[in-house]
């Protein structure tokens, strides 16, 4: 309970503590904070957890894409081939597709090279006389195998899976390890 002291004083710090409606406000005070402080968390947290998690969620699809007739290859010839992305969007366009450096090394086998360097990502040339890819963005080489032969790439050129099919040679789509 407050009281003056007769010296004209207002009431003294224990005794405002002590006032129902400022212990009040001061806890409603408090709650309003902590709310806000839990608002503020949510709305900063759940984006940055949507941004960690939706790479997973979002991988794209894996497809076997038709890229030609059986017949179309020569045994031993390596030519660029283009096809539809993993998941192309509506709008793409010429943008949505994607290209790889297919070889016929027998009647029935093939190979597919991801036509991205390993460093990052230029396209690489397919040089038949040397029986080499290189790379004109940083000098990387690589031998017809798509094993590093130098430069900067830390690893092969990645392979696409291939099969035939139908009489049709087909390559499957996969996300590029680049880098
Ligand atoms: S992007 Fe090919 S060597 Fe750098």
């Amino acid at each position: 309970m407050s009281h003056d002291d007769g010296e004209g004083r207002g009431p003294k710090d224990g005794e405002a503590e002590a006032d129902p409606n400022l212990v009040a406000r001061r806890q409603l005070l408090g709650r309003m904070s902590v709310g806000l402080g839990v608002a503020g968390g949510v709305a900063l947290g759940v984006p940055m957890v949507g941004f960690v998690v939706a790479p997973l969620a979002s991988t794209p699809p894996e497809e076997w894409r038709s890229i030609g007739g059986i017949g179309a290859f020569k045994i031993g010839e390596t030519v660029a081939v283009t096809f539809a992305d993993a998941s192309p969007l509506p709008w793409a366009g010429v943008t949505g597709k994607t290209a790889a450096w297919l070889r016929r090394v027998s009647e029935t086998e093939f190979v597919a090279f991801s036509i991205n360097c390993a460093h990052l990502g230029c396209p690489v040339r397919w040089l038949p006389d040397a029986h080499l890819f290189m790379c004109p963005c940083h000098g990387g080489v690589y031998y017809q195998d798509g094993s590093v032969a130098a430069g900067p790439p830390p690893h092969a050129l990645p392979q696409y899976p291939v099969r035939v099919r139908d009489g049709n040679v087909e390559i499957r789509t996969t996300p590029i390890p680049i880098g």
